[in-house]
């Protein structure tokens, strides 16, 4: 089992200034933010990291939203991490995500739902490695 994950705080929770808010909630759990930036997403960068929807009906809506405004990409790490921070999220339809989770606590509806979390160590790596540098990881954590 790897210790890390990706995160990304997508554009509705930047655009509602929760940031801060979600940072904490994530941190407070006991995530270690290895890495992080700010950055807006091209129509090709979001279809690339969603490429596995790219046959279903809500792709469209999901790439004009996730090109909508900045997001915030993180590497985390935690043990458990992967399992440990879809439960910290909850499930893709706030209306379904349990009690105190960060869907259910600031998610709109199915699309806009605040938060991307991995849903594999396979994938977390491939998505650390895509959105961050070995410079910008190796700077910050030494390894
Ligand atoms: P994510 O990949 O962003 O962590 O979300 P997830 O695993 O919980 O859900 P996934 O099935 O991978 O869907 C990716 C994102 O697409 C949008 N979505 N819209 N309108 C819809 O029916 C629908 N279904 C999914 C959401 O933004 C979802 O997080
Ligand atoms: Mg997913």
């Amino acid at each position: 089992m790897s210790n890390r994950t990706f995160a990304i705080l997508k554009p509705d929770c930047v655009r509602k200034n929760l940031i801060g808010q979600v940072l904490t909630n994530i941190t407070d759990v006991g995530f270690k933010v290895l890495a992080m930036k700010m950055t807006r997403l091209t129509k090709d960068s979001a279809s690339g990291f969603y490429e596995i929807h790219k046959e279903r009906p809500f792709f469209n809506d999901l790439l004009d939203y996730m090109t909508s405004g900045p997001c915030v990409p993180l590497a985390l790490e935690k043990d458990n991490a992967v399992e440990d921070f879809r439960k910290l999220i909850g499930a893709t339809n706030p209306a379904e995500a349990a009690e105190g989770t960060i869907r259910k606590m600031y998610a709109k509806d199915i699309t806009e739902n605040i938060v991307h979390g991995s849903d594999s160590d396979e994938n977390a790596a491939i998505e650390i490695s895509h959105f961050f540098s070995r410079k910008e990881l190796l700077e910050n954590n030494g390894f």
